[in-house]
């Protein structure tokens, strides 16, 4: 059965924990190498991941590249306009031809159903770089930079401020597997969609965790003695820029005094890139309870475990 990485559940909480064991090993475990030296075992050696981008990225693009090298693979790397996929040959086809090229596929898609399909025609695993939906590979490197900054992550409290959008749903998923509270403060009308909201309660049902998964209008009440304090940007790529979006989410901007209502050694998180004077200010992106560029960092560690996970190397 191949292993296709396109929401969290994919993985479940065990897949989950023994990524992140594994990415935590491997990190140690190369400390000091240059970056594009392989790791010593190179469990990758001989293998291609393409990498097909329909959408901007900067981290998820070099993040992959270099987790690929560093477990001994390489890849391909392609805007979706520069392939025929971009002038109308299918998702479907497209997955056939790649799946007899190379060994993996990343892609980062404008709308969900189309990595759905690309998995459903895939012979190989497929891995979501980020989608409408859900952004999967960032929260594996935010649970890595949580644990990093030695937090254990059941009943951690965990506040999301701004705009209910793809970071916050895998998120979300992760708190309802990982068995963390997660506080969503977004505005009314930007919510995140009621269906990521209602499994997440379905999964954590009669259990501890039952009450772990609040949403809120109010960003006080959401940041109050948390841990964790993420957010992201207000207009994500592929929506038009909005003066009443903009409006209603001033009051979630993560600012000093928003911060203060935390416990004193919360941190705060932010999958980049940043806006600052929109959803947080210079003062608390800069600051020092930010921990934005281990997070970033954490792309790389976090996906070649990602990576591991999909080939049965692990969980
Ligand atoms: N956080 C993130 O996915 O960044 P990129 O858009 O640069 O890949
Ligand atoms: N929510 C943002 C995340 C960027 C990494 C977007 O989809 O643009």
């Amino acid at each position: 059965m191949t292993r296709h990485f396109l929401n969290l559940t994919d993985a479940g909480a065990d897949g989950i924990a023994a990524m992140l064991a594994d990415a935590l090993d491997r990190k140690a475990a190369r400390a000091g190498f240059p970056k594009g030296r392989a790791d010593a075992d190179a469990p990758f050696a001989g293998h291609t991941l393409a990498m097909v981008f329909e959408k901007n990225s900067t981290r998820t693009r070099f993040s992959f590249d270099m987790a690929i090298r560093q477990l001994g693979g390489t890849s391909i790397v392609s805007d979706a306009g520069s392939m025929q996929l971009g002038r109308g040959e299918s998702v479907a086809d497209t997955a056939r031809i790649l799946s007899g090229y190379v060994d993996a596929i990343m892609i980062r898609t404008d709308d969900h159903a189309k990595i759905e399909e690309m998995a459903h025609y895939a012979s190989v695993p497929v891995i979501n770089g980020l989608t409408d939906a859900s952004h999967p590979c960032q929260i594996m490197a935010d649970l890595l930079t949580i644990i990093e900054s030695g937090k254990a992550l059941p009943g951690l409290k965990v506040a999301w401020l701004g705009d209910g959008n793809n970071v916050l749903h895998s998120l979300v998923e992760a708190a309802s597997l990982m068995k963390f509270q997660i506080w969503a403060a977004c505005p009314k009308g930007y919510e995140a969609d009621p269906k990521v909201i209602a499994a997440a309660r379905d999964r954590v049902r009669g259990t501890d965790a039952a009450d772990f998964i609040t949403t809120t209008e109010s960003p006080s009440a959401a940041v109050e003695d948390a841990d964790i304090i993420v957010t992201d940007t207000w207009i994500s790529m592929g929506q038009t820029d909005s003066e009443t979006k903009l409006k209603a989410l001033t009051p979630y901007q993560v600012d000093a005094a928003l911060m203060a209502l935390a416990k004193p050694d919360a941190k705060f998180l932010h999958c980049l890139p940043a806006h600052r004077g929109e959803e947080v200010t210079t003062e608390v992106i800069d600051g020092p309870q930010s921990l934005i560029w281990q997070e970033a960092e954490n792309r790389l560690h976090a996906q070649k475990s990602v990576l591991r996970w999909c080939f049965g190397q692990i969980g």
